[in-house]
């Protein structure tokens, strides 16, 4: 599996050309293209800017010597390459397996090209077996939660260690087991208007690409829509 992910991570880096601005994503597969970038900036002279979108790939780029520039630094980003939990056939996934998702979306928005980097079993039919991570502010998180149980939603507070886990946001995140999703556009934009809510890991129709690595090689899905 691990091999998978380093291979998706380098041919995603591919993409990237002098002069870009980069968006850097979050995860184990992700962190095998900001190491590929790493090494093209400090082997071949790569002249790019990245985004990053957690602290935890901010350490990463810094230690090996990316330069970098806030989002709010930007106005558009050339690539942003990034992992995600699940992707459906219609180019909706859910993300934030990694408790990086509202970074995440804010540095997806302003991308041209946004490439997800995935093994094969990241594929499905239908959303919603893995649990959809919501970031939500800790005023009122309680409340929410228990709305969110009324709902049936099965939430959970992500807890690390049975520490409840905290996003660079300094937000929570809940994690809501539904089972599967059938309509996630419809319910990406109920959860858009949940108050207190920051950011849903719904991530729908907005990637424009998914590098697959599977056991029979790297394929490449285009989204045309
Ligand atoms: C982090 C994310 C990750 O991109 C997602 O969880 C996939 O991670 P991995 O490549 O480790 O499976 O959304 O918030």
């Amino acid at each position: 599996m691990e091999e998978l992910k380093k291979i998706a991570g380098i041919k995603a880096a591919e993409y990237v050309k002098d002069g870009m601005t980069v968006g850097l994503g979050t995860g184990s597969t992700a962190y095998y293209f900001v190491e590929e970038i790493g090494r093209r900036v400090q082997e071949e002279g790569l002249q790019i800017v990245g985004v990053t979108t957690s602290s935890g790939t901010t350490a990463q780029a810094e230690n090996l010597g990316i330069p970098l520039k806030s989002v709010d630094e930007v106005d558009s980003i050339d690539v942003t390459v990034d992992g995600a939990d699940e992707v459906d056939p219609n180019f909706n996934g859910i993300k934030g397996g990694g408790g990086a998702l509202l970074m995440e979306k804010v540095v997806a928005v302003p991308t041209k090209d946004y490439i997800w980097v995935v093994d094969e079993s990241k594929l499905v039919d239908t959303l919603g077996a893995f649990k959809l991570p919501v970031e939500v502010v800790q005023y009122g998180a309680e409340r929410l939660f228990r709305e969110f149980e009324k709902k049936g939603y099965k939430p959970s507070f992500r807890e690390y260690d049975g520490v409840r886990f905290v996003t660079d946001m300094k937000n929570f995140i809940i994690d809501l087991d539904l089972g599967a999703i059938s309509d996630p556009v419809a319910f990406g934009s109920k959860l858009d208007h949940q108050v207190g809510l920051v950011e849903h890991g719904l991530f729908c129709g907005m990637v424009n690409r998914v590098i697959v690595a599977g056991k029979d090689g790297v394929r490449i899905l285009e989204n045309h829509a």
